[in-house]
């Protein structure tokens, strides 16, 4: 079915913390190619988002920063919108749940469903932390996932295996407020009765066999679990967010992944309502020539394949999603992206080492994305990206046409005489790649479409070097305005097509051209630019190199977080049993001076010490060879137990022990008197 207009939403992120390469990766970038591809074929299309500022993930930050929740989405609502704008992230508005209208359209939309009958009404058990006075919803609480085992599942998720789940499903449950195991009580709350509304969506997901497996397959799994779809939850007692819009429902808000999507609504309302047409928005809404396509991370896929819909359908005036092209997730250097674990690109921070370079950002994580199965990011591979496709094929190809062409002809494009077959074969190539791009981005495969725009820049720079018009203007000046002229075709048409993907790339190329920016359907044309048409001196470079001391800095920071978490997680060793004061008087224990050092050979640890006790002059050997060299060891001054028992250590005599402290990493450092004064066979005690 042909749609007269796209409501494209991107997953409303929560506003307590900066957006990372997994947010752009999962969600905002495909959704961004995807608004700008249908723009530039003329499309009606509104590209809604906004910041997701209630739920429990906000209230726990407030309280982690030491500020009001208010506080926490005001600066991360802030932040965020300021880095999608950074990296072109076109959205048409990026409204935020705090907003008025937000909440008075959630509660109408709640209410609405209420006065229906929509919501079951039903008392249950739920967990109460007595120290705190407050229920325990969503990630105030958390426990082991009954699914995989992993300790640390919040009360709405497992984050390690995608798992939704109720508090009440948590193996040893405890309150992150007070950590105390939380008792059960009492409570009223609206339930979504998705039992009841099971087969409705089963039909709705039934009529989408052509979206992504890893979508259906999550949903299916929903769907045939256990007892099948169970009511679940509408409201919640808790203080932040939006007041359960009717009676008896004092102290309670709205669950937040019911007011959340909702967002999607009324951000559209919010960018019709300062025009003259304010009702506008209902037409991406509710009338069914509109096509609504959610761009989601896996994580959210059943809340907007069945969560949403469910919700949609109790309320009756607007359409359903027509296709939800959910990605799964990205990893960074192998390891799981987690703000928790600082183990994260903010894209905030990038552009600090990385200024300017937006679109070598989106390229990798294009070419990276993890659209059928995670996928990784590591930093040598998006310098190579860099390096090696952007700048050598497509940099490279551009420089090469302008520079020549202003060389050559003092930027002007010169005339297209008699065509070889070769040159009528690249200009037929040509002018496929857009229905190649589009074939690819219709199926919502950007990976596949990233590489058919790139081709477009490899068949322009392997046509320069074939031909080598640098050389040919030498000896046939006639043949190289035929080649010049092609090859600036084949520039502009990237600009073009490249939009969606490189939209700062692009502006820049159409700049250097000097000619206003050409839609999609140009691309299909081999003659966009007019002979004599004047483009601008002095070409800049799109994409210089990055060196591997940048790529080192950035792979640095990240061994530096990996170390500082290791360190953190160690634990130092619990405390021995009590000995009496006697047990440790049996010990005797002197400061003595090494004076030579040499390594035992063939170990790595030990090292034979021949130390003055003030007393002797005796040999110890000591595993201390990883973290002193026998130059260190020498002339320090120790403690040393002499009255331990003569032990053979690799046939050495070893007589007493130097005493060591040892931290949790397990490094070991001499124990040493403070003052000069206290010499050789001085008492430790
Ligand atoms: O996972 C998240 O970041 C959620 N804030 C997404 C919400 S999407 C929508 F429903 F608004
Ligand atoms: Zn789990």
């Amino acid at each position: 079915m042909a749609f007269k207009r796209h409501t494209l939403t991107a997953a409303l992120p929560y506003a307590n913390g900066p957006v990372h390469i997994g947010h752009l990766a999962g969600c905002y970038i495909p959704a961004d190619i995807y608004a700008r591809y249908l723009r530039s074929k003329g499309e009606d299309v509104v590209f809604i988002c906004g910041s997701d500022e209630h739920g429990s993930g906000i209230t726990i930050k407030a309280k982690e920063e030491g500020i009001t929740p208010q506080q926490v989405v005001d600066k991360y609502h802030k932040i965020m919108g300021d880095s999608f704008k950074e990296f072109g992230i076109s959205f048409d508005v990026y409204s935020r749940t705090s907003a008025k209208i937000h909440h008075e359209t959630a509660s109408d939309f709640f209410k609405k469903v209420y006065d229906k009958g929509g919501f079951t009404e039903q008392t249950t058990d739920q967990y109460y932390d007595e120290e705190a006075k407050q229920f325990l919803a969503d990630r105030y609480i958390v426990g082991t996932c009954p699914k995989c085992g992993n300790e640390n599942a919040y009360g709405d998720q497992c984050e390690k295996c995608g798992t939704s789940l109720n508090p009440t499903d948590l193996i040893n449950p405890h309150s992150r407020l007070s950590g105390s195991k939380p008792q059960l009580k009492q409570t009223k709350n609206w339930f979504l009765p998705l039992d009841k509304l099971s087969p409705q969506i089963r039909e709705f997901l039934e009529k989408h066999p052509e979206w992504k497996t890893n979508v259906t397959g999550q949903c299916k799994s929903w769907l045939d679990s256990g007892d099948g779809l169970q009511p679940r939850a509408m409201t919640r007692d808790l203080e932040w967010g939006i007041k359960v819009p009717v009676e008896g429902a004092e102290g309670k808000v709205l669950y937040v992944w019911f007011d959340a999507p909702i967002g999607y609504i009324s951000a559209t309302k919010e960018l019709f309502a300062n025009t003259a047409t304010p009702e506008k928005w209902e037409l991406y809404w509710k009338d069914k020539e509109s096509r609504l396509i959610h761009f989601i991370g896996k994580d959210n896929i059943v809340f907007h394949c069945i969560i949403f819909p469910a919700m949609l359908m109790e309320h009756g005036e607007f359409i359903l999603p027509d296709n939800v092209p959910a990605n799964e997730f990205l990893n960074l250097e192998g390891d799981k992206i987690s703000t928790s674990k600082k183990w994260a690109v903010w894209l905030h921070e990038y552009l600090i080492d990385f200024k300017d370079r937006q679109d070598v950002l989106r390229y990798t994580l294009s070419a990276n994305m993890p659209e059928t199965k995670d996928n990784d990011f590591t930093w040598k591979d998006f310098q190579t990206k860099n390096n090696s496709e952007l700048a050598d094929i497509y940099g490279n190809f551009v420089n090469r046409v302008l520079v020549l062409t202003n060389k050559n002809y003092n930027g002007i494009v010169p005339e297209a005489s008699e065509y070889t077959k070769g040159d009528l074969l690249i200009l037929e190539e040509v002018s496929k790649i857009p229905d190649a791009i589009s074939s690819s981005l219709d199926k919502f495969r950007f990976r596949e479409a990233l590489g058919e725009m790139m081709n477009l820049a490899r068949i322009g720079n392997k046509y320069l070097a074939d031909q080598e018009p640098w050389k040919l203007i030498k000896t046939d000046e006639k043949r190289v305005r035929t080649i010049m002229n092609i090859a600036i075709q084949i520039a502009a048409n990237l600009a073009i097509v490249c939009e969606p993907f490189l939209p700062h790339t692009s502006a820049r190329l159409f700049k250097m051209l000097n000619i206003s920016p050409l839609k999609w359907a140009h691309a299909k044309n081999t003659g966009n630019i007019s002979t004599g048409h004047k483009i601008n001196e002095n070409p800049e470079i799109l994409f210089s190199k990055i060196e591997d001391v940048e790529i080192q800095v950035q792979i640095d920071r990240l061994e530096t977080i990996k170390k500082e978490r290791a360190a953190a997680n160690v634990s130092f060793s619990p405390a021995k049993p009590e000995i009496s004061y006697d047990d440790f008087a049996k010990m005797d224990i002197r400061v003595g001076t090494i004076l030579e050092a040499e390594r035992v050979p063939k170990t790595d640890k030990l090292m034979k010490l021949k130390i003055d006790t003030g007393l002797d002059q005796r040999t110890v050997v000591s595993g201390i060879a990883e973290w002193y060299t026998p130059e260190q060891a020498i002339g320090k001054k120790v403690s040393i137990l002499v009255n331990l028992a003569p032990r053979k250590i690799k046939n050495i005599e070893s007589k007493g022990m130097i005493l060591m402290a040892e931290n949790p990493q397990g490094e070991l450092s001499f124990v040493w008197p403070e003052k000069d004064t206290t010499g050789n066979g001085s008492i430790i005690k």
